[in-house]
């Protein structure tokens, strides 16, 4: 591909879908079977708690029963093939990006896989519950929340982002719906800068006008199908 070199890559759900992990907006999505402002927000939390650490407890441990799909495979060959910039921004909350093999990965949402202290701030590499309210390795607190940015919280390292939007030469959108900012605003910053855009999701996003193409279909099958003609 002429005169690409760096390339920022922004994932959604979408792309896990296919791993067996519910998505949020899709029919039958996580956001129909729970609402929003109870399980997805720091009042939420302040309210009731246990319901919160039920709902990311059993995400954390199915996340643990479900492997990467191709589409997780094909960027991590690019990852590990690719010489120039690469950046997989992901949206998910899920590890596999990683399990798959990729390490230039930035989680803007946070991680399931880990807990974060409320009181001390320092994060902990957890798979387990929290329904328990287990102390927290740090400062011994009972203040272990998951690890995740609720509606209305500031997404994780948006300088690294922005910088890398500001580099980037292609910016790749795979299996998100474009309904949650910061990240359905990315196309259009990489645009602004003179990045090439891409969408490859199941049905047209709502950020699709952006984008200078759009190619519809299953992750699993688009994703290995861009990378290949990426790698040449
Ligand atoms: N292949 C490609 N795309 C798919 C597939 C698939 N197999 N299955 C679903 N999709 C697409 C859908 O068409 C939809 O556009 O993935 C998108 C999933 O959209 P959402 O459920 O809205 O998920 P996402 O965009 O990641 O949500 C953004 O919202 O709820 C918050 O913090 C949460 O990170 C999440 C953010």
């Amino acid at each position: 591909m002429e005169s690409i070199r760096n390339i920022i890559v922004l994932t959604g759900a979408g792309i896990s879908a296919e791993s067996g992990i519910d998505t949020f907006r899709d029919a039958g999505g996580l956001w129909e079977q729970h609402r929003v402002e109870d399980v997805a927000t720091p009042e939420g939390f302040a309210r009731d708690p246990q319901l919160v650490q039920r709902f990311y407890d059993a995400r954390r441990e199915a996340v643990q029963q479900v492997d990467p799909n191709p589409a997780h495979d094909a960027l991590a060959l690019l990852d590990q093939r690719w010489e120039g910039e690469l950046l997989i921004v992901t949206q998910n909350v899920d590890d596999l990006h990683e399990r798959a093999g990729a390490s230039r990965v930035l989680h803007m949402h946070g991680e399931l896989l880990s807990a974060l202290c409320a009181r001390c701030e320092t994060r902990h590499k957890w798979s387990e519950s929290l329904l328990g309210q287990p102390a927290c390795p740090g400062c011994g607190e009972k203040a272990l929340r998951p690890d995740v940015v609720w509606f209305g919280e500031m997404p994780y390292q948006m300088d690294r982002i922005y910088a890398a939007l500001r580099r980037a030469d292609l910016f790749v959108s795979i299996g998100t719906s474009g309904a949650v900012y910061p990240a359905a605003g990315f196309v259009r910053d990489a645009r602004e800068m003179g990045a090439k855009t891409l969408e490859l999701n199941l049905e047209r996003s709502e950020g699709s006008y952006w984008f200078e193409e759009s190619r519809q279909g299953r992750a699993s099958k688009l994703v290995p199908e861009w990378v290949a003609e990426m790698l040449g």
